[in-house]
Parts: structure tokens; C-alpha cells; sequence
């Protein structure tokens, strides 16, 4: 990297504007550090404005460790217990912010993402963040062991003590994301954990493409995928999310699916309960159970009709039919539509999906202020770590959380 061109000096440069870069910003500003934000868009905080269908989900009171997945469940605890979503909702409500709870303690604000955006903006004023954008082709390097980083962009080159990046995951490449954080975590010696598309809509194809006949159809499902299963615990049951199924031109999507696709692998089966609303004991074709019972495809048809929408309850009966009428044929087909089994051929990649599961690997950094353990003053945050929320407002709680523990620490 040539160093002949003139560096401005800094105490900390935090790579990417977006949910996390901004939040670490200003609290390292707030402290007194000299900061600067360097993004390649021309904007901060695109993801945030389109967030939550505009209104950003900002967090979820329900936040806790097992909302997340990660090789290490463990890694996040520290830093969310330290800034809580009644932390953030204090910003909130500092800044006269209108919100509201939607369903299943997601909070969401009653207007605009822009409140949002705005806030963490007027905090890094108040910290008095240099913000600098268009700042494309970034690349960082070291002057030595214990030296100054040196950050080269379009936009002008940095030197500072402590580099926080904070460029996200690869979700939504028209949006600016890129993989420049894995890149730099291998460039300075951590590993990273492949990253997945996750909270993804699922495509079907073969035998299972005629279900995209019903696309626009939603139905209340219980949705759950592969096992969760981490380095430490080994197997664990998958878990189950009972949510809204909505079926697409491509596939399956919807919460329920993207919440079980973040735990889906290649090759593996989705499976669905279509029944979620039987209480324990219940039977779903008990109609057809008893005694006098009419058993025949109308009845079954019938039965699944008061758990689904018509259209995909004939469409269940249609792939579905039981393999005769005694008991034990009912029983079987009863199962299997507690635990229908799709075999998805895909997800739809990285355009569509919210967050990007993998990245920096745990292991690597230090859980109470995200600095590599290898490179002292290099700090990970957001999603570019391994640590991915749930659907909900879980994620951004992780970018506020993790940026408010490197911007204390650096
Ligand atoms: P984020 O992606 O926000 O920011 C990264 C920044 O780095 C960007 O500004 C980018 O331009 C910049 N950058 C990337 N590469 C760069 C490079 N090479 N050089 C310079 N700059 C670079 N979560 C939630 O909790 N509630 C919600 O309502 C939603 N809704 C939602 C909707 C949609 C459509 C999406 C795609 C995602 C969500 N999310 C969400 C997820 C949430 O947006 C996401 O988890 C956070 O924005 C992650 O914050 P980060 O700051 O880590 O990355």
C-alpha cells in the first residue's frame, strides 16, 4: 500500500454507516475519542430506512440468548446484557420518539425509519463524528506490530489506534453490502465461519413446484428446520416457530419460513405443522375418528378446511390423501400433517435475504468488546460476526449491543 499520500488522524475509524457503525460511533465520540465513519454508499443507513416495511422493527423486548444463533451461544450474552432493549428504547423515548409493540414484543416506530436514522445521527453530532462518505475501495492495513492502523479509501486516508468494522454481512448487494469485514478478518488472521443467506424465503422445484399454484395464499403454520445445534451443546431439538406461512411464485416465505430457514441447510427437509392451533390431546381429523364418522375424501377435505384456507386445505388433501380409511391410515396421515415435510431446493440467496448467518468467528474476538484476540484494536461488530437474530427486531438489538461495547472499549 503506497503511504506516501497524507493521512488525517483519528483515534478510532469505524468502517460502514449503517446500524452498528453509527450506534459505535457515537458513544466513542460521546466519550471524547476522535471518530471517524467511513461508508462507500452515499448515504448511511440504508438497511435502516427500509427496515421493518419502513418503520423499523428497532428492537424486541423478548430479546434473549436463545434468539440467536451462533457457533457459540454463549458469545452474545455479555454484550446483551450490558445494553438491554430498555436501553435503546430510552434513546428512544429521549428523542420523542413516537413507537409502538406490534405482535410478539417487536417494537416498531409509529411513523418513520428516518426517526431512527436521524437519532443516531444527531448522537454522532453530538460526539462529534466526522462522517465520511463515498469512501469506496477501502483497505486497511498496519504499521507494524503494536503501530497505527492506516485506512486508504476513495475518499481520503486514515490513521488511527483502533479500527472498528462494522460493514455488515452480505445481504442485499444493491444496497452496498459486500464482504469486506471477512475479508479484513482473514487479512489480519480470524477465521470466519462460512456466511448463509438466513431469514430467506425457500424455493420449491421438482415434485414440490406445483405449490407455487398457490402463491398469495398464507395459512398460520408451525414452522421448524435442520436442529439447533451448536459447537459446545452438540444436537438440540430445532425450534419451532409458530407464525404466518405465506406461499410465493418461487417457494414458501413468510415469518414462520424465514424464521426456520435461518436453520435450514442444503439437503435438509423443511417441515411444517399445519395444525398449530390443536391443543394437546386434540386430533385434527377427529371428525373422521369417530364412531359414526363419515371417512371419505370430502370428510378429510372438510376436517382440514377448519385449519387452513380452503385453497391450500384441497391442496393438502389433494397430495395428502390418507392411504385408506381404517385407523391406522388416519393416524399415519395425521402425522404427517404434523409434520409435513418440504424439500426446499434452495433459498433465494443473498437479494432477499434480511441477514446474512456465519461470519467472524467468536471464537476470535473478546464477548465484552468485540476486539480480536489476536489483533489488538481491531473490533468486530454487528452482523458481520456470527451472530444472527431471529425475525422480530433481534437484530438490530445485536448492532446496537455489540456497538455499544466496542465504542466503550475503544
Ligand atoms: P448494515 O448492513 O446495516 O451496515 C453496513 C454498512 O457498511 C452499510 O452502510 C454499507 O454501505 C457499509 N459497507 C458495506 N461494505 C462496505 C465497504 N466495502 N466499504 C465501505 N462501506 C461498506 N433487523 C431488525 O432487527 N429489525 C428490522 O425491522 C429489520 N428489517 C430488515 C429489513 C430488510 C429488508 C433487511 C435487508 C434487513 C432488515 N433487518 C432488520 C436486519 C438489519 O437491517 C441488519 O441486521 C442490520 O442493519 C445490521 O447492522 P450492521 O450495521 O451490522 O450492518
Amino acid at each position: 500500500m503506497p503511504i506516501g499520500s497524507v493521512a488525517r488522524v483519528y483515534d478510532v475509524v469505524v468502517l460502514g454507516a449503517g446500524a452498528a457503525g453509527l450506534m459505535c460511533a457515537a458513544v466513542a465520540g460521546e466519550r471524547g475519542r476522535r471518530v471517524a465513519l467511513l461508508d462507500h454508499n452515499a448515504q448511511p443507513g440504508r438497511k435502516i430506512l427500509i427496515s421493518g416495511g419502513g418503520r423499523c422493527n428497532f428492537t424486541n423486548i423478548h430479546c434473549a440468548p436463545d434468539r440467536f444463533l451462533s457457533a457459540n451461544p454463549h458469545f452474545a450474552k455479555s454484550a446483551l446484557a450490558l445494553y438491554t432493549p430498555q436501553h435503546f428504547l430510552e434513546l428512544i423515548n429521549r428523542y420523542r420518539i413516537p413507537w409502538h409493540e406490534k405482535t410478539l414484543g417487536q417494537l416498531f416506530c409509529d411513523h418513520s425509519s428516518w426517526a431512527v436514522l436521524d437519532m443516531l445521527r444527531a448522537e454522532c453530532e453530538r460526539g462529534r463524528v466526522h462522517l465520511v462518505l463515498n469512501a469506496r475501495d477501502v483497505r486497511v492495513e498496519r504499521a507494524g506490530e503494536g503501530g497505527r492502523f492506516r485506512v486508504e479509501s476513495h475518499a481520503g486516508n486514515f490513521e488511527a489506534d483502533a479500527v472498528v468494522v462494522a460493514t455488515g454481512g452480505l445481504s442485499i448487494p444493491k444496497l452496498g453490502a459486500t464482504g469486506l469485514a471477512y475479508d479484513l478478518a482473514r487479512q489480519f488472521g480470524l477465521r470466519v465461519v462460512d456466511p448463509r443467506p438466513a431469514l430467506v424465503p425457500l424455493v420449491l422445484g421438482g415434485e414440490e413446484a406445483h405449490w407455487t399454484e398457490l402463491t398469495g395464499v398464507s395459512a398460520e403454520v408451525i414452522a421448524w428446520a435442520g436442529e439447533d445445534s451448536d459447537a459446545r451443546h452438540g444436537r438440540r431439538p430445532a425450534k419451532r416457530f409458530r407464525e404466518k406461512m405465506l406461499v410465493t411464485h418461487r417457494g414458501l416465505s413468510g415469518p414462520a419460513i424465514l424464521q426456520a430457514s435461518s436453520y435450514w441447510r442444503p439437503g435438509e427437509a423443511l417441515h411444517l405443522d399445519f395444525a398449530p392451533a390443536l391443543k394437546s390431546g386434540e386430533r385434527l381429523l377427529q371428525t373422521l375418528l369417530e364412531p359414526r364418522g363419515r371417512r371419505d375424501e370430502t370428510a378429510f377435505r372438510q376436517a382440514l378446511r377448519g385449519f387452513l384456507p380452503q385453497r391450500m386445505a384441497d391442496r393438502v388433501a389433494e397430495v395428502g390423501a390418507p392411504e385408506g380409511w381404517g385407523n391406522a391410515a388416519l393416524d399415519a396421515s395425521e402425522r404427517r400433517l404434523r409434520d409435513w415435510e418440504f424439500h426446499p431446493a434452495g433459498t433465494e440467496g443473498f437479494e432477499k435475504a434480511e441477514v446474512t448467518a456465519g461470519g467472524v468467528n467468536t471464537d476470535d474476538l473478546n464477548a465484552r468488546t468485540m476486539e480480536a484476540r489476536i489483533m489488538p484494536g481491531l473490533f468486530f461488530i454487528g452482523e458481520a460476526v456470527d451472530v444472527t437474530g431471529h425475525l422480530g427486531g433481534f437484530n438490530f438489538q445485536w448492532a446496537w449491543a455489540s456497538a455499544v461495547a466496542a465504542g466503550s472499549a475503544v
